[in-house]
């Protein structure tokens, strides 16, 4: 499958319509994750295996890939995955206007790193208030990169509109959530484990009140 390296997140500036839910997910009732930048989709399909007491929602902005894991999703027979195509910068109004999310994975989020090519980067603080207001109280959001500086830049910018409460922001050996989710990587995490590269883990949680 011959897939866009790197899709500018500009060049999609309409947001994403609010899906017709019941046609989405068999039981509304159940609890909602959110992954942005789903790629490959190893980690959202394993992890909607893993996790059936939740429903799973990600943002992808490659559409071959979009339509890639939902064909995943499609032949595991999981009725509580599915894969948006859209910018997650433009989706507060629409997507989550009724439903807000438990949970926020962002996994490797491209690092753009030619100098003008910056404000491309997915996490900057406007997005910020973005998570804030589609989180629910006690929520966290998980980030994980293999780029110390983006790392660092993004702590900055959490520091700089401190809406959240810090859990874990330094280098971190192994991710906090595999003991829950076993051996769950993303394609990404996989290929810096197997590179030896350092992964540099945060979590930030919603204030409850
Ligand atoms: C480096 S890939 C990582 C993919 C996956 N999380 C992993 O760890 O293997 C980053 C992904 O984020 C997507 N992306 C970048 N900006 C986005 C945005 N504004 N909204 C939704 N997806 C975005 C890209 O298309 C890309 O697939």
């Amino acid at each position: 499958m011959r897939v866009h390296r790197l899709v500018n997140p500009f060049s999609i500036f309409k947001p994403t319509p609010e899906p017709v839910w019941s046609e989405v997910f068999s039981n509304l009732d159940l609890p909602l994750e959110l992954e942005i930048g789903t790629g490959q989709g190893n980690f959202f399909i394993e992890k909607a295996k893993a996790r059936p007491g939740f429903n799973h929602l990600g943002f992808e902005i490659r559409y071959k890939l979009v339509d890639h894991v939902n064909e995943l999703a499609k032949k595991s027979h999981l009725n509580n995955a599915l894969v948006l195509y859209g910018n997650a910068w433009l989706c507060r109004e629409t997507v989550f206007k009724h439903h807000k999310v438990n949970n926020i994975y962002i996994f490797f989020p491209d690092p753009w790193e030619k100098d003008r090519h910056q404000k491309r980067r997915l996490i900057h603080t406007d997005f910020l208030e973005v998570l804030f207001e589609i989180l629910k109280p006690g929520g966290k959001i998980y980030v994980q990169t293999d780029v110390k500086e983006l790392s660092l830049e993004i702590k900055g910018h959490f520091a700089q509109k401190p809406l959240f409460t810090p859990l874990q922001t330094d280098y971190y050996p192994e991710a906090p959530w595999r003991s829950e989710f076993q051996d769950l990587m993303s394609n990404r995490e996989r290929e810096a484990y197997q590179n030896n590269l350092p992964i540099y883990r945060l979590v930030y949680q919603k204030p409850v009140v």
